[in-house]
C-alpha cells in the first residue's frame, strides 16, 4: 500500500493519539526533558507493564476518576452513582447462598466488626429487580484482600449472589479498615517520588448486572473515615458514603444469634436503564 492510498483503520485513535503526541510534546518542551530523563520514564513504563500496575498507575493518578466521570455524566441523575472497579476485582468468585456470609474465620482475623449490608436494587424508577446479581469485594479486617494475604482462603472478602423477590440482598461482612494500594512495585516507587501518600479509605465494591439494564460498578464507604477527604485514587463520592449503625441491645443480638454487637450499613442500589443511551 504507498503512503497516498494508506486508509485510517480508526479514526477516533488517530485524532485522539495525535492530540495525546502534541500534548506530551508540548510538556517535553516546557520542560526541557533531557534523553537520560527520557529514558528513566520509559524503563518506569517498561516495568510498570512488567508488573501488571498499568491500571494502578490509572487509578493513583486519578485519571480513572476522570474516565469514570467523563463515561457516566449523563447517567440518569436517579441512578446510583458508579465508581472506579480497581485492579483488584477477581473473575468468577464464588457464588453464595442465603444467608449469604462472604467471608471464612481465618487465623488472624483479629476482632474486626460484624457488619451486615443490606438494600435493594431497582430501576432508576423504583421497580425491583429481582433478577438483578450482585458481586462485592473487600479488604479483611487486617491482611488486606485475599491475594495479598496467605493467611485466608482464595476469595475470602469476595462473593457472587442474587437478591430475593423485592430485589432486596442482605450480605454479612466485617467492617473493612483504610488500607494503602500496592507500593512494592514500580508504582509505589513513583508515589514516593513525588510525594503522594498510598491510603484508600475503608471501602466496598459492588458490581452489579440485572436484564435490561447498564451494569454498575461502585464502591461504598463509611462517614469518618480518615482518608475520605484524601483518598489516593480520589475516588470518594459524598453520594457513596453510607452510615454504619452499631448494635449492641439484647433483641438485636438474639434476633440474628449473635454474642457481640454488629453494624449494619442500607445501600440501595438504582440502576440505568440500558436504553437511555
Ligand atoms: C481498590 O480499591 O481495590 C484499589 C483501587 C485502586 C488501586 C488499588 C486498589
Ligand atoms: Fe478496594
Amino acid at each position: 500500500m504507498s503512503a497516498s492510498t494508506h486508509v485510517v483503520a480508526n479514526e477516533r485513535v488517530a485524532t485522539v493519539t495525535a492530540d495525546v503526541i502534541a500534548a506530551l510534546h508540548a510538556v517535553l518542551e516546557r520542560h526541557r526533558v533531557a534523553e537520560e530523563e527520557w529514558q528513566a520514564v520509559l524503563r518506569f513504563l517498561t516495568d510498570v507493564g512488567r508488573h501488571d500496575e498499568f491500571v494502578l498507575l490509572s487509578d493513583v493518578t486519578r485519571t480513572s476518576v476522570l474516565i469514570d466521570a467523563l463515561s457516566h455524566e449523563s447517567d440518569a441523575p436517579d441512578a446510583t452513582a458508579s465508581d472506579v472497579e480497581g485492579p483488584l476485582y477477581r473473575e468468577d468468585p464464588p457464588w453464595r447462598e442465603r444467608p449469604v456470609k462472604i467471608y471464612e474465620e481465618y487465623e488472624g482475623i483479629g476482632d474486626g466488626d460484624l457488619l451486615f449490608v443490606a438494600g435493594q436494587v431497582t430501576s432508576a424508577d423504583g421497580a425491583p429487580l429481582r433478577d438483578a446479581v450482585i458481586d462485592v469485594w473487600q479488604t479483611a479486617p487486617s491482611g488486606g484482600y485475599d491475594l495479598w494475604d496467605p493467611r485466608q482462603p482464595a476469595y475470602n472478602f469476595r462473593g457472587r449472589f442474587g437478591v430475593d423477590e423485592a430485589g432486596r440482598y442482605e450480605f454479612e461482612t466485617m467492617v473493612p479498615q483504610p488500607y494503602t494500594v500496592p507500593t512494592d512495585g514500580p508504582v509505589g516507587r513513583y508515589l514516593e517520588l513525588v510525594g503522594q501518600h498510598p491510603w484508600r479509605p475503608a471501602h466496598i465494591h459492588f458490581k452489579v448486572d440485572a436484564d435490561g439494564h447498564e451494569r454498575l460498578v461502585t464502591q461504598v464507604f463509611f462517614p469518618g473515615d480518615p482518608y475520605l477527604d484524601n483518598d489516593t485514587i480520589g475516588a470518594v463520592k459524598p453520594a457513596l458514603v453510607r452510615p454504619l449503625k452499631r448494635s449492641e441491645d439484647e433483641q438485636a443480638l438474639a434476633r440474628r444469634g449473635l454474642d457481640r454487637p454488629f453494624y449494619t450499613c442500607e445501600f440501595d442500589i438504582r440502576l440505568r436503564p440500558a436504553s437511555l443511551g
